[in-house]
């Protein structure tokens, strides 16, 4: 409903406390967010809802965005949470299956959340351009976790380090991998 209230100071306190209105991640998606370097170019796979790039784009944590997703719908919903938080213009959006519409030469940090091991690791097989030197992985698989570890370490990518997080009763296994091995790790 429009204020009625005729004092320009109580108006523009209004606006100012709607343009603050800041989005509220999961424990999960809390936790994966502190993987993510300051200025990182990211782009989120399967990004459904967009809260985390929402997220992304109001702390400007992230240099770049870029929220995917397969489904039409998902899009649609991750726009109207950029939508309400007035973020649109710092998101790119790409309707797409995997990492197909992501162009290598614009992301450093890809995050795949929310998804099966094996889904996951599908899209990574079909992006083997992930395994280069330097791109940074953050996978949070809801199943499989130990056989996309396996695939990670068979496969040209180190994982770095895993975490798991408890959100609602749940918990969850954030793997940071990233392209390529380490200096003299043996294969
Ligand atoms: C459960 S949601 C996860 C949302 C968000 N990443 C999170 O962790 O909260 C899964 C999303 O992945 C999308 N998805 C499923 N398969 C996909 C694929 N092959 N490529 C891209 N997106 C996919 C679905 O459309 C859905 O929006």
């Amino acid at each position: 409903m429009p204020c009625t209230v005729k004092s320009p100071v109580l108006l523009i306190t209004v606006n100012v406390i709607e343009v603050m209105k800041a989005v509220k991640l999961s424990a999960r998606l809390r936790a994966i967010s502190e993987f993510i370097d300051d200025g990182a170019s990211v782009a989120d796979i399967g990004t459904d809802h967009g809260l985390l790039p929402v997220y992304l784009a109001q702390t400007g944590l992230a240099g770049r965005i870029f929220a995917s997703d397969i489904s039409a719908a998902s899009l649609d919903a991750a726009y109207r949470s950029a939508s309400e938080y007035n973020v649109t213009d710092l998101i790119t959006f790409i309707a797409a299956p995997g990492l197909d519409g992501i162009s290598p030469a614009e992301v450093d940090t890809i995050i795949i959340a929310g998804l099966g091991g094996e889904t996951i690791l599908s899209m990574l097989t079909n992006a083997s351009w992930t395994k280069d030197n330097g791109i940074k992985l953050i996978l949070q698989p809801q199943s499989k976790v130990d056989l996309l570890c396996r695939f990670l370490y068979d496969h040209g990518y180190s994982i770095l380090e895993t975490k798991s997080v408890i959100d609602r009763s749940k918990k969850y296994t954030i793997i940071h991998a990233m392209g390529g091995y380490l200096e003299n790790e043996k294969r």
